[in-house]
């Protein structure tokens, strides 16, 4: 149940503000409001569903990156090293001339894989970190 409403202003790069317009008019939103809304339920609802991932589990990580932001491919090629107990294989494929798609397959527990999956979502540069798990049942 949601209560009264507060009023926020929040600062976004022009291009990514473009972007969500664009969409929550294809979606057909009566507001930029109401479109916020939604994106912010949407996450909460991924965080919580994240944090069910426990035990035994095998899980693949869908990452949209760009490759020109400074600094980042030798930053996840760092994280990839530091977990590569988790990690079982990587799939990149190249989308355009700076947009790369990597697929990696992850065995491990749960918090394990949701910790990797945090750090690839926190670096600039990185567009979005997507966590698919099932559990392990012997
Ligand atoms: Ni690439």
């Amino acid at each position: 149940m949601e209560t009264e409403l507060s009023r926020i202003g929040i600062s976004l790069p022009k291009n990514l503000l473009d972007r969500f317009d664009e969409i929550i008019t294809a979606r057909g939103y009566s507001s930029r409001s109401e479109g916020i809304r939604d994106a912010i339920r949407n996450y909460i609802t991924y965080y919580r569903w994240m944090s069910d991932v426990k035990g035994e589990r095998q899980g693949v990580i869908t990452m949209i990156y760009d490759h020109d932001q400074r600094g980042l491919l030798p930053t996840l090629t760092d994280i990839q090293h530091e977990f590569r107990e988790t990690i079982q294989a990587t799939l990149h494929s190249h989308v355009t001339h700076n947009r790369c798609l990597e697929v990696v397959l992850v065995h491990g527990d749960g918090t394990e894989l949701k910790a990797l999956a945090e750090r690839l979502m926190s670096q600039k540069g990185v567009e979005s970190v997507k966590l698919t798990t099932i559990p392990i049942d012997e």
